[in-house]
């Protein structure tokens, strides 16, 4: 199902068998949360190394194209040594150094690559490019994060949530600082996984309301305030993400001062730690800067999950990969 507001309209809902029976991942709201709880599952088994069927190699003869408009390295690395450890191959291609730089259309590039790989990966600066190569691609296409949504980092920050606290749904998650791509797939999965999601942002940061709207229609439990104490007193989870990202936030067009200026209440330090219950953990997708989102103590420390967070963005590409080409 297309959220509010975008343009891909020829996905069913649930749109897991779009254009020929393709099983893209491209939005967390898109899939059911059976087909969410299986990819999760899936890349929970290839991690205890007990891969479904006993196979360790299920996408032998496969190659995945990866395109990067962006930079990357968490998504890069774990999508590429996934695969290989899946038994597959990889083929990695920026924008600058392919004809996409010099203007070839992501159309054509979507029908070539088609041609000559199983699946693509695109990390891109805006989600019409998204669209674009799911129109013309004939090959699955998996959303490595987009100006909209980054859905394969939520999969990650889910198992990472279950191994350290048990089952997610029902649980209070609280998000504080800028109301950008990863907090809109939170709220994604939030209504998908059945969980309170708490954001904090500044009003001028606020997530879109497009996918408030729709998270409000499919009866979401999710909460925007302007306060960070209100959104983390008793959660189970506080989450950021970087300030200055790389162009994506909902402020694009504000100058970093002025980001900086209206972010800096919703830093995640000790204090406001100490509001969440005792037990809770903190997550950052990463790059994290101490000087500003989190305090050295806080993502150094003891509550701190995301270095397994970030490793666990290996598996969850796994289970992502395998069910996508299954
Ligand atoms: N969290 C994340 O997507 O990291 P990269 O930008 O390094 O891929």
């Amino acid at each position: 199902m297309a959220l509010p507001g975008t343009t891909r309209a020829n996905e069913p809902a649930f749109g897991n068998g779009g254009g020929g029976g393709r099983k893209h991942f491209l939005d967390l709201a898109d899939l059911a949360p059976a087909t969410l709880r299986e990819i999760l599952d899936l890349g929970a088994a290839f991690k205890r190394a007990a891969p479904p069927g006993g196979d360790p190699a299920p996408l032998a003869g496969k190659t995945l194209a990866m395109i990067f408009e962006k930079p990357s390295t968490r998504t890069r690395v774990s999508f590429e040594v996934g695969m290989r450890q899946l038994g597959g191959d990889v083929v990695i291609l920026s924008h600058s150094e392919t004809q996409l730089g010099r203007g070839e259309s992501i159309a054509d590039t979507a029908r070539v690559l088609s041609r000559y790989v199983d699946i693509i990966m695109l990390r891109t600066v805006s989600v019409a490019h998204l669209e674009e190569m799911v129109q013309h691609a004939t090959v699955p296409v998996i959303n490595g994060l987009s100006d909209r949504s980054h859905p394969c980092q939520l999969m990650a920050d889910i198992m990472t949530f279950e191994e350290r606290l048990g089952p997610i749904a029902g649980r209070v998650v609280a998000w504080t600082g800028d109301g950008n791509n990863v907090a809109a797939s939170w709220i994604e999965a939030a209504v998908r996984f059945g969980f309170t999601l708490r954001l904090a942002c500044p009003e001028p940061l606020r997530p879109p309301a497009g996918v408030l709207d729709w998270a409000a229609s499919e009866g979401g439990d999710i909460t925007v305030t302007i306060d960070p104490k209100d959104a983390v007193s008793g959660a189970d989870c506080v989450v950021t993400d970087t300030w200055l990202s790389m162009g994506e936030g909902t402020g694009e067009d504000r100058s970093p001062e002025e980001r900086i200026e209206l972010l800096t209440p919703y830093r995640v330090d000790d204090g406001l730690m100490a509001l969440a219950k005792p037990d809770a953990i903190f997550l950052h997708c990463l790059p994290a800067s101490r000087e500003r989102e989190v305090a050295p103590s806080v993502i150094d420390g003891p509550r701190s999950a995301v270095w397994d967070e970030a490793e666990n963005r290996l598996h969850t590409q796994k289970g992502i990969l395998s069910w996508c080409l299954a």
